[in-house]
């Protein structure tokens, strides 16, 4: 059986993805994903400084205006390890940096960013592919690379608590989103992937734990009634 969290796996599975993804992601989610995407970027706040910030997982850059618009005067990086959304995002990053960005293309579980030295990092919809023992990685490299008193946001898409709710999402999810997938020229089967992801990986709350044990401030956040969650918070 293959494990669904081998970096390998995911790393394919965006690669192979990259074509439709920001086509997908735009149509598919009625203006959602872009509305939770503006509140777990406020959680960060907004600052004229000379600020270091740090895209986590920024696939084709989908986060990148909003943060611009929050820290006009920052130095950007962004990472992802999928070659294809980082190609990709490149025109993104001239347009909206000028060219001025750092872009990373790591695995976060393994990389080389330097200890202390992000004041913000922020990570849209790049939770659900990892499992407790990644997350607990991930936690400690984000205190790691974080300055003290530096912030993040996490958002990701959920499993609402209200039964007929939950209902309709995991149809949406699970049985149009990959017919959907189909239509705008992606792979139905990767878009299948998106509910067998969420349907494991629940919400955040799981997330606030680890990162609570790894010494990081952290606040549960939950968006249209649990249809995504989300953590942020400081390095204390
Ligand atoms: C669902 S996409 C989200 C992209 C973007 N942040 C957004 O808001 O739409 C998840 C991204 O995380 C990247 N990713 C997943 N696991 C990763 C890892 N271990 N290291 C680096 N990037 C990873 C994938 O390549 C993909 O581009």
């Amino acid at each position: 059986m293959k494990n669904i969290y081998d970096p390998d796996y995911v790393k394919k599975l965006f690669n192979h993805m990259s074509g439709s993804y920001e086509r997908m992601n735009y149509i598919t989610s009625f203006g959602f994903s872009i509305r939770w995407r503006k509140q777990f970027l406020g959680k960060l706040g907004a600052s004229d400084e000379e600020l270091n910030v740090m895209d986590l997982l920024s696939g084709l850059g989908e986060n990148w205006s909003f943060l611009q618009k929050r820290f006009p005067n920052a130095q950007f990086s962004a990472l992802d390890f999928s070659e294809g959304m980082i190609e990709k995002s490149k025109n993104k990053a001239n347009t909206v940096f000028k060219g001025k960005l750092n872009l990373v293309c790591e695995d976060i579980l393994n990389n080389n960013l330097l200890s202390g030295s992000y004041d913000i990092v922020s990570c849209a919809y790049g939770l659900k592919t990892f499992n407790a023992e990644q997350l607990e990685i991930l936690a400690k490299d984000i205190a790691r690379i974080l300055k003290k008193g530096g912030k993040f946001s996490f958002v990701e898409v959920s499993k609402p608590e209200n039964k007929l709710l939950y209902f309709f999402y995991k149809m949406y999810l699970s049985k149009i989103i990959p017919v959907l997938g189909k239509l705008f020229l992606g792979d139905p089967d990767d878009y299948r992937m998106l509910w067998i992801y969420t349907d494991k990986f629940q919400n955040s709350k799981v997330v606030q734990e680890i990162f609570e044990r790894n010494g990081l401030k952290v606040s549960y956040e939950r968006y249209f009634l649990g249809c995504a969650s989300g953590i942020s918070g400081e390095k204390i």
